[in-house]
């Protein structure tokens, strides 16, 4: 086994991404160009280099989807493919529940890594766009199956879920699922008050001047540090392989 398999995943100063913790899923907002994709590929990179397994929802069909098609990873691009991708995760993560978690006595910390169990996260890039790509019915099976995994993926790792959009309001995602991703990511220059409050939960007034956001920059809030400024790890793609660099990851693991 990967002796780092549950060591958190490092972000920016405090801020990290414990997936065994109450704050595994991750809301990350930003408008367009403001480095979603990117910080993306840094997480899944670190999923991957832990032993985990990653699929990925990508309805814009990007250069991302595309890597993680070619080293084997499931990718779901229209909502036929994704509902059956959150299905068969739903499925998965019941199974694990009942093999190994209901037999054995439930305390509050029992999660798949007491376990020795690999997680499955789920990356579901611009979910707001994803989800209004459907019909009404397709929007509502998918919501409802994010609900499932949002609630009950903790103990089994199976369906961590990584969310991003460049947009959101209150009334997007039901709150059974913005509220259980407790690790909330905001980055941008022009963030206006109300997609701060809805995803921060606070007011940017209350930064005053001190707000400092930009490409891959904004404000990070989790259980453990608070509202605090951060900044995504950067990967330069002229210098770095990205497909070599995840082969890599997921070959050492499979040795
Ligand atoms: N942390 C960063 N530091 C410096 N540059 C970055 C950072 N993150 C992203 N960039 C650059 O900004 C550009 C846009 O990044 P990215 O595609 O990740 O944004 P996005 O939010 O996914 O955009 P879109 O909404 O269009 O999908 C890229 O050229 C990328 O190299
Ligand atoms: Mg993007």
């Amino acid at each position: 086994m990967n002796k780092d398999m549950y060591k958190p995943i490092p972000i920016y100063d405090n801020v990290s991404w414990d997936l065994t913790s109450e704050a595994c899923h991750i809301l990350l907002i930003a408008p367009s160009g403001a480095g979603k994709t990117l910080c993306l590929s840094y997480l899944s990179a670190m999923v991957l280099k832990r032993g985990h397994k990653i699929l990925l929802i990508d309805g814009k069909n990007t250069a991302l989807g595309a890597t993680f098609k070619s080293i084997g990873v499931q990718v779901a691009t229209n909502p036929n493919e994704i509902i059956i991708m959150l299905e068969n995760l739903v499925d998965e993560m019941e199974h694990t529940y009942q093999n190994y978690f209901r037999h054995n006595e439930i305390d509050l910390d029992t999660n798949f890594s007491k376990l020795n169990l690999p997680a499955t996260i789920l990356i579901w890039d611009e979910v707001l766009s994803g989800l209004d790509s459907g019909t009404p019915e397709q929007r509502k099976k998918m919501i409802k199956l994010l609900k499932q995994l949002a609630l009950k993926s903790r103990m089994s790792g199976t369906g961590i879920l990584v969310l991003t959009s460049q947009r959101i309001l209150s009334t997007d995602l039901p709150k059974s699922i913005t509220e259980q991703c407790q690790t909330r990511l905001l980055m941008g220059a022009n963030i206006s008050e109300e997609l701060f409050h809805v995803t921060l939960g606070g007011y940017k007034k209350d930064l005053a001047a001190g707000y400092h956001g930009g490409v891959g920059k904004g404000y990070a809030i989790t259980p453990k540090t608070g509202l605090t400024y951060f900044e995504a790890p950067y990967m330069d793609f002229s210098k770095i392989n990205f497909k070599e660099l995840l082969e890599k990851l997921v070959h050492k693991n499979n040795e």
